[in-house]
């Protein structure tokens, strides 16, 4: 028996331990410990937590990198975030989003992140981020998945040519149809776009990911639309609604109806917590809501819940290196959830939930499945989380494609000298 990769001694999220995992062809081909075989390559994990490559599932590609063109958003609100995008948009070309978004993706891969959602603003009628961002998808598949919403950024129904652009988007070969009902001139415009946007993409087939109820305004209810038609539509699992931050702010009673049919249309919430703490509650004096959806009692319900990073260095969020640790650690903090099992579940948000919110279904660790893993300098997911532990190795199909040394640092108190590891020892 041989192997082009072998890791030894691996730990695996679940707490299964001691396990070696052999790779041929590309694929998981054994996980099993003390495995006898020949490797042209082996990584000794040592005890460190190998995983599935961690996913962003709610990422702008076109407008990443960008901080600081044409201006800095001053207030750092989300109204003036978009403004500035406006401003941006007729200077755009599409090498420079690709070049961008090119350089986002080296910086996703040196994270550990095997797939990304970027949703591309199809409210320029030159769809220049669709020409370069369909382009980067195909260059870009050995090493990162990368699935694209068509996303009308200035509204549906609000902006003339969003229905016009949304069918040339598709064509042009995006892979599913977003929307922005809270962001339509009217509640019943935003419930009508919701209507018309499940109806296309039923039409064709496509999953939906719609940013919904992005708002403090705790009557922004299109995610129960979203929920209705997906039923009416026999989309059960192939839909999302992301942010949903209104529920923070909704009537405990009416949150206790809507969450069961969240359940039941199969729709996953993608929270985006390093946003949703930063631009939600800025109407408040205090005390100021955090603005992130009900994570917990969503997750509780059944729901999916994943996390998503939404933004790095553009005019939404002037900071941000694309880990998705750290986006688990503010998601596990603004919900409170420190908890062994909530911990946990926080690192489920960024690894096996957006998997099953964006379709994937062979993303688990299990033979057969595409060797796509990281090995982590921590043992265990909350180690990892807590620590912002290096990605040793990021492998895809079977090949280590990025790499990082553990983070030390060497103290000197006088003539001893120690080397600082802020892992336990286990
Ligand atoms: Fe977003």
């Amino acid at each position: 028996m041989s192997f082009s990769l072998l890791i030894r001694h691996a730990t695996l999220p679940d707490g299964r331990s001691g396990l070696d995992i052999g790779v041929r062809d590309g694929v998981i081909a054994a996980i099993e410990p003390n495995i006898v075989a020949d490797a042209a390559t082996t990584i000794e994990a040592a005890g460190d937590l190998v995983a599935p490559p961690f996913i962003d599932c709610h990422l702008h590609l076109d407008s990443t990198l960008s901080l600081g063109q044409p201006r800095l958003n001053q207030s750092g609100t989300l109204l003036e975030g978009i403004a500035l995008w406006g401003e941006l948009k007729p200077h755009l070309t599409v090498e420079a989003i690709h070049e961008r978004a090119r350089r986002l993706c080296m910086w996703s891969i040196a994270q550990g992140i095997g797939a990304i959602r970027s949703h591309v603003d199809i409210c320029d009628d030159r769809l220049l981020a669709v020409e370069a961002l369909t382009a980067l998808r195909d260059e870009m598949a050995p090493y990162i998945t990368l699935q694209l919403v068509a996303f009308p950024q200035d509204g549906f129904l609000r902006y003339p040519k969003s229905r016009e652009n949304l069918h040339r988007a598709l064509a042009m070969g995006v892979d599913m149809v977003g929307g922005i009902p809270h962001f339509e001139r009217t509640m019943a415009e935003g419930t009508e776009s919701v209507r018309q946007l499940m109806a296309i993409a039923a039409e064709r087939g496509l999953r939906v990911d719609m940013h919904c109820d992005e708002s403090d305004d705790p009557l922004s209810r299109h995610i129960e639309t979203l929920a209705g038609e997906t039923i009416r539509h026999g989309m059960q699992g192939r839909v999302a609604g992301s942010h949903l931050t209104s529920l923070h702010s909704m009537d405990n009673y009416y949150a206790s109806k809507l969450i069961p049919l969240i359940a039941e249309a199969g729709v996953s919430a993608i929270a985006n917590p390093l946003i949703n703490i930063t631009l939600q509650g800025r109407h408040d004096t205090y005390p100021k809501r955090r603005g992130m959806t009900r994570v917990p009692e969503l997750m509780a319900a059944g729901v999916n819940v994943a996390f998503g990073h939404d933004c790095v260095l553009d005019p939404w969020y002037p900071l941000g290196s694309h880990d998705m640790l750290e986006v688990a650690s503010m998601g596990l903090h603004v919900a409170q959830m420190t908890g062994v099992a909530a911990m946990r579940a926080c690192f489920d948000a960024v690894t096996i939930n957006p998997a099953r919110a964006m379709g994937l279904t062979d993303h688990e660790i299990a033979v057969g499945n595409p060797a796509h893993l990281i090995v982590l300098d921590a043992s265990d997911p909350i180690e990892a989380i807590r620590t912002c532990a290096a990605k040793r190795a990021v492998i895809r199909a079977g090949n280590i494609i990025a790499a990082a040394p553990p983070r030390r640092s060497i103290v000197t108190l006088g003539h001893q000298t120690s080397t600082i590891d802020w892992r336990l020892p286990h």
